[in-house]
């Protein structure tokens, strides 16, 4: 047997890989487990895009391979998008670059700024994949508290007792999964000013930015944001488009051709299809985001009541794809899921995954249609299930 390498002696597999494995032995022994755990859209991505994939087909070298930073007017439609949405301005040739998703954004940004010891500022709770591409790369992650009574919000102060000179990166990631917290304009300057202080690289992780939330925001709107602050951005949730592998990066140029760095010996350009659908969605009117929120915001109501009847108790006033609720009576969250799970035949996420202070938490994605939660919320309720 060849000796896999030590970097992945800290990394784990995946909660959900592990999970998802049991659930479907359970599903194939007949049980009929609904999932509403996981936030991946159900919704259709809008017509015009799967059209422009289409037609792309009959583009003369749609084939071959693309420029390592997308063609130039999938560049002008990511700049004209962050004008139009967040007042954000953008040269489209050098602070903008394509990535597939979000998510390996997060390992191309670590590869080209963390060095073997480095430090790196990690929410808790947060999305796992900071963590485990910190830990690939040889660098050290530094869990930052994130709590209720603060708003999910970094509290500063606390993270001043750290020694943080060894620290190069801070992930943020506001609207917040799991909690769906969100940031005010004042907390985003609060995160520059500390960024600048300890010269720190600010990384906001944004794709949610557009779902149940009514002022999407970027942390490039504040002044001065740019010199030490990137942004991830996607089409994954905004657009119903997670297997399309479609997203960016932005930023100042200098930071942007050190990622390109990376992401050029990595992989090649994006499909020209891609590309063209991705120019469509990002052209659509207001009324898109709309239309996909009363969507949500009718599942949300059937969260909520899904969450009344688990007794758990959460904030209304969140953002993004999931509802975050707290257990009663001091539940630890893998039982409670568990026990959901094996008595009740629903999958819930445990708030663990997304670390210590997920404890006593649980996550349920709006990724399900009302059918599926109202048969959800009938097994909660029927006696004897
Ligand atoms: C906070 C966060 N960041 C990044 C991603 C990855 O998104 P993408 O599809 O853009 O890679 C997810 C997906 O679930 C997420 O929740």
């Amino acid at each position: 047997m060849i000796p896999k390498a030590d970097r992945l002696k800290q990394v784990k597999e995946y909660y959900f890989s592990k999970k998802l494995r049991e659930i479907a032995g359970l599903i194939a022994t007949g049980k009929p487990i609904i999932n509403i755990a996981i936030g991946s859209p159900d919704l259709q991505p809008p017509l015009e895009v799967v059209a422009a994939l289409k037609n792309a087909m009959q583009i003369d070298g749609v084939h071959k391979y693309q420029s390592y930073q997308g063609i130039p007017e999938f560049r002008l439609g990511i700049a004209d998008f962050y004008k139009t949405n967040y007042n954000v301005k953008l040269n489209p040739n050098t602070e903008i670059l394509p990535l597939m998703g979000s998510k390996e954004g997060i390992m191309h940004i670590s590869m080209a700024f963390l060095n073997k010891g480095d430090k790196v500022l990690i929410p808790n709770p947060g999305y796992p994949t900071y963590a485990s591409v910190t830990k690939l790369v040889e660098a050290a992650p530094v869990y930052y508290n994130l709590s209720e009574h603060n708003n999910w919000l970094p509290n500063f102060s606390e993270i001043e007792k750290e020694d943080l000179s060894k620290v190069k990166i801070m992930w943020v990631n506001y609207p917040h999964m799991p909690t769906g917290a969100t940031a005010s304009k004042l907390a985003f300057e609060q995160l520059i000013a500390f960024a600048k202080k300890h010269h720190i690289l600010v990384v906001n992780d944004n794709p949610y930015s557009f779902i149940l939330n009514e002022n999407p925001q970027s942390i490039l709107q504040v002044d001065g944001a740019k010199e030490v602050a990137i942004e991830l951005n996607s089409l994954s949730k905004t657009f119903n488009m997670a297997g399309w592998r479609v997203g960016m990066v932005v930023g100042t140029s200098e930071i942007i051709k050190t990622i390109l760095q990376v992401k050029s010996n990595m992989d090649s350009g994006m499909f020209l299809g891609i590309q063209k659908g991705a120019i469509e969605a990002l052209k659509l009117p207001a009324n898109w985001f709309e239309e996909q929120n009363s969507i949500y915001r009718k599942r949300r109501e059937l969260v909520w009541k899904i969450f009344d009847a688990l007794g758990c108790t959460y904030a209304k006033n969140i953002g993004g794809l999931f509802v975050w609720a707290k257990l009663p009576n001091g539940e630890k969250a893998e039982s409670f899921t568990d026990k959901l799970l094996y008595e009740k035949e629903v999958f819930i996420t445990p708030g663990t995954v997304f670390g210590t202070n997920g404890e006593g938490y649980i996550r349920a994605s709006l990724c399900v249609n009302s059918a599926v939660l109202k048969e959800v919320l009938t097994r909660l309720t029927t006696k004897n299930n």
